[in-house]
Formats: C-alpha cells, structure tokens, sequence
C-alpha cells in the first residue's frame, strides 16, 4: 500500500485527484469506480476544475458507482444519482448513459443487484475504484459482518452508519434503513483502489484496516490483500497509524 499523506483535507484531496486525473489521461477510455459521502467532494471539484482548464476529457469515459439507497429516487437530493450528477457529471462533459449508479427504485432486491452485476460485468473491472470509509470500517456500504460478500446485495445499514448518515437528512427517521451495495469482489477486481480519509473521527478505521487483521468485522481490511492500493488521507485520518 501507498499513503499519500496530505496535512489537511484540502491537500488530501489534491494529492487524490492527481491520482484519479492520471488514469483518465492516461487512459481516456478508462472505466472509473466511484464513491459518494462527504470527503470525495473536494477530489471531484478539482477534477471538474481541470476539465474546465480543458486537462482532463470525460467524454470517453465510463463510471461504476459503489452504492445507492434502497427506496430513493434520482430526483431526490439525498440519492446517491443525484449526489453524483451535482457533485461530477453536470459538470463535466461525461455521457451520461455511461454513468452507473444501482437503481434504489427496484423494488424488487434480486432483481436490483442482478441488473447491477449485470451492468458490472459488461462494464468490466474499473481501472481505479474511488473509496471511502465509514467509521465502522465499511467500504461502500459492506457493513461489518461474518464474511465478505462478493457481488452486489443488499444491506441493512448498522445503527452507526446510519446516525452518521443521518447529518445529510432532516431527521433520523427519514435515513433509508436499507442500500443496495457492490461486492468486495467486484472492489478487489479494480486494478487499482484509492481510498480517501479526512478527519480524527476516520483515524481508529483507517487504523484497524491497514494494520489491523483481515477480519469482515471491519470490511477495509479486506484491502490489504489487494496488490496496488493507494490511501490519500489527512494527518488527523493517519493519527493512529
Ligand atoms: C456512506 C457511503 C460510503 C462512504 C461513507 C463515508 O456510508 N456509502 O461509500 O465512504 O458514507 O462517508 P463520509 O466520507 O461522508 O464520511
């Protein structure tokens, strides 16, 4: 593993969106695996910056996002859909019909994670898949659990990641109980992983991932196994390490 260790979010991110700007340059038909929640924000905005400048073209490239909550439409402002579309592709000159997202309107859970490994599987391995991480050590939504599930399924969100989600919605109540996630397989397939972490509050899950055991009890620890991982974090995320 790489850490790339930035002294606060704002450099953090730079340093991460280096990484990401040079998959797309180059590889312009590159395949990215996307992440949502509060810290990839800053990575997407210097990404949208340099495609303004005209450095960096996402008219060839695909996404694959890594989860969306069960029951939310695109249109509401607390999808996953929508997440992307105001935080990265309206602001770039991506197609969207090679954006990605689970559908959280299928009601119907086999049938949703079916379609979406589906999607996946035509799509092909992302070249870098975007990370971030939950308190609790999860990775898109793969919740600690007994083992690591491979393909995409769905989840009942723990009582933690739901309080911590629970900033972004009017109240607790109004926090979907259940997501729709992609599988540790499919994140272990990408060809590279970048995992982003801000904050004294990610310091005790960045630890437990890359210097604790490879347990599903905390889902990132399944990254050390993975050959070409990179972790873009602040000093406060790295305290513990
Ligand atoms: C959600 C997302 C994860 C994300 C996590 C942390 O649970 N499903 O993909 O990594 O939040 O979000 P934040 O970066 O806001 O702390």
């Amino acid at each position: 593993m790489r850490i790339l260790r930035g002294k606060d979010y704002g450099e953090m991110s730079l340093l991460a969106a280096r990484i990401m700007a040079a998959k797309i340059l180059s590889n312009p038909s590159c395949v990215l695996g996307l992440a949502t929640g509060s810290t990839p924000i800053g990575l997407y905005d210097k990404l949208v910056k340099w495609n303004e400048e005209g450095i960096l073209d996402f008219s060839k490239v695909t996404t694959v996002n890594l989860d969306e909550y069960k029951g939310l439409t695109p249109d509401n402002d607390q999808s996953y859909r929508y997440f992307m579309n105001t935080h990265l592709f309206d602001r770039v000159n991506i197609r969207k019909d090679h954006t990605f997202v689970p559908d959280g309107t299928e009601k119907d859970e086999e049938k949703a994670c079916a379609d979406y490994n589906r999607i996946l599987e035509e799509v092909g391995p992302a070249d870098i898949q975007l990370l971030g991480i939950g308190r609790n050590g999860h990775i898109g939504f793969n919740e600690p659990g007994d083992a690591f599930i491979p393909l995409t399924h769905s989840v009942q969100l723990t009582e933690s990641t739901i309080e911590a989600n629970s900033r972004f919605f009017a109240t607790l109540e109004e926090v979907p109980k259940k997501a729709y996630t992609m599988g540790m397989k499919t994140i272990l397939n990408a060809k590279t992983v970048l995992i982003v972490a801000s904050g004294k509050d990610k310091a005790q899950a960045v630890h437990d991932a890359f210097e604790g055991p490879v347990t599903p009890a905390c889902p990132a620890s399944v990254l050390q196994l993975h050959s070409d991982v990179v972790l873009a974090a602040d000093e406060d995320a790295l305290s513990l390490m």
